[in-house]
């Protein structure tokens, strides 16, 4: 029997209170080793609390956090194999770059010579290897940042902790980090745990990305699946552009269910979820999946197609968003590459439509 290499990361059942304020109510989460893992969601979702539950900074309330399947509650942040990376002013400003890989060597006890050889080899993983004599405020951020990653697998601490690392960077920036980060991640093969509330930065990095909002780990994925798929009404709310609507449930048949939306039956598939007649339910399309036609056309299918008023175009460059009323309060989004050489009047009707499959449902 071949034994399976435990998770890098198992939480079972983490809470933490701040006194009266729960940050996290009741998680659980497995991250295998090798994975660039995201934390993704809003501003005071309980991100950071997490990470740092995990990284030993702070104490569970419930629950417990195994590091490679040992169960670390008691142990402090240095005596963990994770390793925080913070931003810039974490470096020792007055040793070169050498010395700070080689710091936390020197406090084990390490000789130089030894030390030598393991920071060497660290700046080599991260891409610094003509760097070593430099002092940080000779690096760019990006740089500093690597000399972190350094520092933390000197010291064999393969779990990597990162609390929204680029927030500090203009857009343009943090493009090029994003990818840097992803880049070095996969060469050096240790774990990364991200956190961001940036949808664009997690797509990019991510293999899987853990949706997390008011204390509760909403879902779970792949990058891909979660924006592609998502399970959630407030997955599908958070990530990607999706078009929200809600209705009432008019009927079950099989796998397909018709949702009333603004008078209209709308179809969309069950994908197995619990669903009974007359509930109310929400569904999602991505605004990419949306067209929009001003007379009649053959692509739109009964069941699949919202009439509607024209709003206006918004243009944002690469791609067009034209926004629609459908119903009292809510707007459809169809987004397209092609500019309309003649757009509607405001207030124009036209009709908005999706392939078949394109509208998710969900009842949560
Ligand atoms: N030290 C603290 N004392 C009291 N409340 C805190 C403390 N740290 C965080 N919180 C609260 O816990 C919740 C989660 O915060 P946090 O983990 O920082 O979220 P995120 O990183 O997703 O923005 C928020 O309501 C926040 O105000
Ligand atoms: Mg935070």
């Amino acid at each position: 029997m071949t034994r399976t290499k435990p998770a890098a990361v198992e939480v079972r059942g983490l809470a933490k209170h701040y006194g009266s304020v729960v940050a996290l109510k009741d998680v659980d989460l497995t991250i295998a080793a090798g994975e660039y893992f995201v934390l993704l969601g809003p501003s005071g979702g309980g991100k950071t609390t997490l990470l740092r539950t995990i990284g030993g900074f702070h104490r569970a309330t419930h629950g417990e956090v195994l590091l490679h399947g040992r169960e670390v509650g008691h142990l402090p942040p240095d005596k963990r194999p994770t390793s925080m990376v913070f931003q810039s002013y974490a470096l020792f400003p007055h040793m070169t770059v050498m010395q700070n890989v080689g710091y936390g060597l020197k406090i084990a006890g390490l000789d130089k010579a030894s030390r030598r050889d393991k920071s060497a080899a660290a700046l080599d993983m991260v891409g610094l290897q003509g760097f070593a004599d430099r002092k940080p405020h000779e690096l760019s951020g990006g740089q500093q940042q690597r000399v972190q990653l350094a520092r933390a697998m000197v010291l064999d601490r393969d779990i990597l902790l990162l609390d929204e690392p680029l927030a500090a960077l203009d857009a343009q920036l943090r493009k090029d980090m994003c990818l840097e980060l992803k880049h070095l991640q996969e060469k050096v093969g240790i774990t990364f745990i991200h956190v961001t509330h940036n949808q664009e930065e997690a797509m990019t990095v991510a293999d899987r990305i853990a949706l997390i909002a008011d204390g509760d780990l909403i879902e779970v994925g792949p990058a891909r699946e979660v924006y592609r798929a998502p399970d959630k009404r407030f997955t599908a709310s958070f990530v990607g552009e999706n078009n929200l609507l809600t209705g009432k449930v008019t009927a079950v048949s099989g796998s397909e269910v018709t949702v009333d939306v603004a008078g209209e039956a709308i179809k969309v598939d069950r994908r197995g979820l619990d669903v009974t007649t007359g509930q109310e339910v929400s569904m999602s399309v991505r605004s990419e999946l949306v067209r929009m036609s001003l007379g009649d056309t053959d692509d739109a299918r009964p069941g699949h197609a919202l009439m509607g008023t024209y709003n206006e175009a918004v243009y944002l460059g690469l791609t067009t968003s034209h926004l629609i009323s459908v119903a009292p309060g809510c707007e459809v989004t169809s987004r397209v590459v092609d500019d309309l050489d003649d757009l509607p009047a405001h207030g124009a009707p036209v009709r908005v439509y999706w392939a078949p499959g394109d509208l998710r449902l969900h009842t949560s």
